[in-house]
C-alpha cells in the first residue's frame, strides 16, 4: 500500500461509473477513504460494497443545495477532505446550427456548473487540509472538434476554472491538477453516441485513475498543475 494515500479522505463525483468509479477503486486500493457521489444510488451502493469502507453520498451536481448536502455528509463521515476528484460529466454532440438549447444546457450544467458547485462546496475543507483538487477536463478544452461546440466550451471552461482555482489557492497550500484527457472507453460514449469511434484504441478508465493516483501521491513540495493523457494514436 502506498503510504502517500493511506488515510487520505477523498470525494469523487461521477463515481457511479467510468473514470470516477475507476478512480474511486484506485484511491481505495492505495489506502484512501472515499466518498462516492453521483445520481445512480444502486451503482454507488454496489461500489461501496466492493470497496468495503466507502461513503455513499448521492447527488445531482447541477443542484447547489444537493451538492452542499452531499459534501456535508462526506465530511461528517470522513472527518474532512484531503482530495477531491470531479469526474461527473457528459457529452452531447451535433452541428451548432441545429444544436438544441436543451443539449447545450445539459452539457454546460453538468460539466461546467457541476464542477464549479463541487469545488465551491469542498474548497474550504480542502484548504483546511492543505489538500488537492483534481478536475477532469478534456482534450476538447484545447482542440476544436466540429460537432462538439458545447462540450469544447464546457471543457475549456473547466480548464480555465481549474487554472484560476489553482492560482487562488497555491499560497494556501492547496494543489490543483487539471486533467486534459483524450478518448476513454467508458459508458460516456454509449450515452453520447460514439458508435463510429475506435473504442479499442481508446484509453481505459483505469489508465486515467492511475494518473490521478500518481498526481495525488506526489510529495507536498510538488504540484502537478496539468496532465495531458492521450491514447498512443492521439485524437481518434
Ligand atoms: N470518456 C471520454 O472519452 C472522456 C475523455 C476526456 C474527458 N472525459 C471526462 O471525464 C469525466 C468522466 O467521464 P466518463 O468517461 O467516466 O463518463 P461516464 O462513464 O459516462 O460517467 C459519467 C459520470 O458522471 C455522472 N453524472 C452525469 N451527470 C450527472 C449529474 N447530473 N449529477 C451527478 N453525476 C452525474 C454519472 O453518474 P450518474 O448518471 O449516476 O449521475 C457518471 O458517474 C467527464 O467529465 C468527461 O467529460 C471523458
Amino acid at each position: 500500500m502506498s503510504a502517500a494515500l493511506a488515510g487520505r479522505r477523498a470525494f469523487v463525483s461521477g463515481a457511479s461509473g467510468g473514470i470516477g468509479a475507476a478512480t474511486a477503486r484506485a484511491l481505495a486500493a492505495e489506502g484512501a477513504r472515499v466518498a462516492l457521489a453521483a445520481r445512480d444510488r444502486p451503482a454507488l451502493d454496489a461500489l461501496a460494497r466492493e470497496l468495503g469502507d466507502a461513503v455513499v453520498t448521492e447527488c445531482d451536481v447541477r443542484e447547489a443545495g444537493a451538492v452542499d448536502a452531499a459534501v456535508g455528509r462526506a465530511v461528517a463521515a470522513l472527518g474532512g477532505l484531503d482530495l477531491v476528484v470531479t469526474a461527473a460529466g457528459l457529452g452531447r454532440f451535433g452541428d451548432t446550427a441545429s444544436f438544441s438549447v436543451e443539449d447545450w444546457d445539459a452539457v454546460l450544467d453538468v460539466d461546467l456548473r457541476g464542477t464549479f458547485l463541487v469545488v465551491r462546496a469542498t474548497l474550504l475543507h480542502v484548504r483546511k487540509a492543505k489538500g488537492h483538487l483534481i478536475l477532469l477536463s478534456s482534450v476538447a478544452a484545447v482542440r476544436a472538434f466540429p460537432g462538439a461546440a458545447a462540450y469544447c466550451a464546457a471543457k475549456a471552461g473547466v480548464r480555465a476554472f481549474a487554472q484560476v482555482v489553482a492560482e487562488e489557492n497555491r499560497r494556501l497550500g492547496v494543489r490543483v491538477t487539471n486533467m486534459v484527457v483524450g478518448s476513454v472507453d467508458s459508458p460516456f460514449w454509449d450515452r453520447a453516441g460514439g458508435t463510429e469511434l475506435a473504442r479499442e484504441k481508446m484509453l481505459q478508465p483505469d489508465d486515467v485513475a492511475r494518473a490521478i493516483v500518481q498526481a495525488a501521491s506526489q510529495p507536498a513540495g510538488v504540484s502537478v498543475d496539468e496532465i495531458v493523457l492521450m491514447p498512443p494514436e492521439g485524437i481518434l
